[in-house]
């Protein structure tokens, strides 16, 4: 079904990647549920909507409260009378070492991430097995993968998104029901601001940093062509490739690249238990040094001696072209017979 003709619910949509989607999807002519824990953020979100033309409905409410999400669906068909993609993107995040971290964390970011999508695509299901058709989206992480260095907790949600949403996949077989997972890298939004920090600071992404645009598009399209997986970005399929090393390479690579993620930003409250009260927005700031967020200052900070072979490869490599070159050129090297 064209995006145009569809009612879209997107959850975790008062910031970031949901308010992105939701502004995107809109656009593009789809009516819109937005949800979230903020009602503020939420209502100026719809109003923003409406005056571009858009079509929107906001219902407050937490993932993990199951009568939050049915009064979410409800909302949707009793507005706009079916739900045809059920979108779920709130989540939280979390930064430590797995001794620090607390079990009511744990328990929190498992509830909010991984549960929250459960019930999220348990509410979906009802409203799409009556209408014999419909579509859910899980939005993860390359994390979900592969597990790094101090996103134990975060990692093992999205994994766990993984393990639910294949066995789900499965039991749905021929009932018109379609399942898809996008798994992102690192993208410019407020999470790492929204962060739980156990170092005293605040995480950041490793670059490069994706735009939110991009992954709106990236939504957008799954809508229209539904896949059981999709990849984002081209970063994804490099993290997903190092971090597959051989020989415990994979742990080397991703302990030596943690620092990327530690910022000497102070953790000035999170959004685990209660929502912040910050300024609804749709990016972070993250992509604004370099590009994507990626400066040569920082890599050679976190790796010296990485960045010192890579440099003196480099520099082997272009003095043997120069070399070839200037042979070729004055005629002391024989040139190849075509
Ligand atoms: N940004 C990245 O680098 C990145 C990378 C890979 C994957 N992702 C995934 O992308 C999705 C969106 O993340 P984002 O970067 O856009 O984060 P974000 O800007 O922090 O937005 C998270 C959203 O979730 C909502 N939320 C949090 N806890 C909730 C709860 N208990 N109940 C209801 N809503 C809740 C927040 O709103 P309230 O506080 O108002 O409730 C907010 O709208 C997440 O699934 C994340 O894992 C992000």
């Amino acid at each position: 079904m064209q995006l145009a003709e569809q009612v879209v619910v997107i959850t975790g949509a008062s910031s970031g990647i949901g308010r992105c989607a939701a502004l995107h999807l809109a656009a593009r002519g789809a009516r819109v549920v937005v949800t979230a824990r903020r009602a503020d953020a939420l209502e100026q979100l719809v109003r923003e909507i409406e005056s571009d033309g858009g079509q929107a409905v906001a219902v407050s409410g937490d993932v993990t409260r199951e009568a939050d999400l049915r009064k979410v669906a409800e909302t949707a068909v009793e507005r706009f009378g079916r739900i045809d993609t059920w979108i779920n993107n709130a989540a939280v995040y979390l930064q430590g070492r797995v001794r620090e971290i607390t079990p009511d964390e744990y328990r929190r970011v498992l509830e909010v991430n991984l549960l929250g999508y459960i019930i999220g695509t348990q509410c979906a299901l009802d409203v799409m097995h009556r209408q014999g058709t419909g579509a859910i989206i899980q939005i993860s992480s390359i994390l979900g993968k592969r597990g790094a260095a101090y996103f134990s907790a975060y990692a093992a949600a999205k994994a766990g998104i993984d393990g639910f949403t294949q066995s789900l996949r499965s039991e749905l077989w021929g009932t018109g029901i379609r399942v898809s997972t996008l798994y992102l890298a690192p993208v410019d939004t407020p999470i790492y601001q929204h962060a739980r920090g156990k170092f005293g600071t605040i995480p950041k992404p490793p670059p490069p940093v994706s735009d939110p645009e991009s992954v709106a598009k990236a939504i957008a399209k799954l809508i229209e062509r539904p896949r059981n997986e999709q990849i984002a970005d081209t970063f994804s399929f490099f993290y997903l490739a190092m971090s597959k090393l051989p020989s415990r390479g994979g742990d080397w690579f991703l302990h030596r690249t943690a620092q990327f993620t530690l910022s000497d930003i102070p953790d000035r409250g999170d959004n685990l238990d209660q929502p912040l009260n910050d300024v609804p927005r749709v990016r972070g700031g993250w992509a604004e040094p370099g590009w994507r967020g990626f400066t040569l200052r920082e890599t050679v900070r976190v790796l010296p001696v990485e960045s010192l072979l890579a440099a003196a490869a480099l520099g082997f490599v272009t003095s043997r072209v120069a070399r070839r070159i200037g042979a070729v050129g004055n005629g002391s090297m024989p040139r190849r017979r075509p």
